[in-house]
């Protein structure tokens, strides 16, 4: 008989490496009882045991379910005490839930990538996603900010992903900082002058609510339509399966329909920013 696996219950994964992003970012490298497949966008709901859970979507390579990295800013109860945990500790996961980018939409297509923040972590999923079969879109061009320079996750590879064959990075931090020689700005500046074929292109955008709200306004301003939009909505989220209700935007549940909508089918909703 085929084994059901309850979407209430963990699986243990132990804490392989803890890589230290930023300040107040780790990214966490789990290595589960079994691997679990999932796709870029995708979440899991992650137990410190004794504790409690909080959801978070992997930082890492689909195509690398073994090795899961999960990026995590320290902002509360459960996020404080995994910054605290070591190599050799144990957490529960439960997932993934959600649908994930709808990456084969973007085929043949350029792929614009807003991020801000720890939301370059959701991203970096998709990136690997896209960079794995690069051939198969127009481009790819992300556009990232971060507050300061060391609040910026990842650089250790911005330079290999802006030299890749149909690919480019822009970095920017909101206000000048003693050292820093790249742009200075909010994210929405890098959007001003875009080099990019505005009718087909498809963007995705991660961020705190007011940034994907900014975003979203600039990215309406300067023509693209609604449709072309794909926002990470990151709405607290408990059960993960549609039965709870916390996670409820209009007539969506984001933990079954999102956690990445397309802006025209949440763009009447009130409040959608918070
Ligand atoms: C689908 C999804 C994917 C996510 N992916 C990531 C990720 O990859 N990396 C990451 O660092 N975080 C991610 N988050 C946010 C993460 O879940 C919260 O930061 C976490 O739940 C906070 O738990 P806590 O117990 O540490 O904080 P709490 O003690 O519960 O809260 C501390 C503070 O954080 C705020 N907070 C709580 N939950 C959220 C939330 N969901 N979004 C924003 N603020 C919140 C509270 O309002 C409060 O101000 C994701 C959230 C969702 C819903
Ligand atoms: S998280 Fe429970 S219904 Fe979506």
């Amino acid at each position: 008989m085929a084994k059901v696996q309850n979407p209430y219950f963990p699986q243990e994964a132990e804490i392989l490496e803890v890589i230290e992003e930023t300040p107040t970012i780790k990214t966490f490298v789990l290595r589960s009882q079994e691997p679990i497949p999932f796709k870029a966008g995708q979440f899991m709901e992650l137990t410190v045991p004794q504790l409690g859970e909080a959801p978070f979507t992997p930082s890492s390579s689909p195509h690398k379910p073994e090795r899961m990295e999960i990026t995590i800013l320290r902002t509360g109860t459960v996020t404080d005490a995994l910054h605290q945990m070591k190599a050799g500790q144990l957490v529960g996961l439960r997932g993934p839930f959600g649908k994930g980018y709808p990456v084969q939409k973007f085929y043949g297509k350029e792929v614009l990538v807003v991020g801000g923040g720890v939301g370059l972590a959701p991203l970096r999923s998709l990136l690997y996603t896209l960079f794995h079969n690069i051939d198969k879109f127009k481009r790819v061009s992300i556009k990232y900010g971060a507050r300061q320079p060391e609040e910026l996750c990842f650089q250790r590879e911005f330079e290999k992903w802006g030299k890749l064959e149909g690919a480019d990075m822009d970095v920017t931090i909101d206000v000048p900082a003693p050292g820093w020689t790249g742009k200075v700005g909010l994210v929405t500046t890098l959007l001003d002058d875009l080099d990019l074929d505005l009718k087909s292109c498809y963007v995705v955008s991660c961020g705190p609510d007011v940034m994907l709200k900014f975003v979203t306004l600039k990215l309406l301003d300067v023509g693209f339509r609604p449709e072309q939009i794909y926002l990470s909505m990151n709405r607290n989220m408990s059960c993960g399966v549609g039965k709870c209700g916390h996670c409820v935007v209009g007539r969506y549940f984001l933990c079954k329909d999102g956690p990445d909508m397309n802006y025209a089918d949440v763009m009447d909703v009130p409040g959608l920013f918070g």
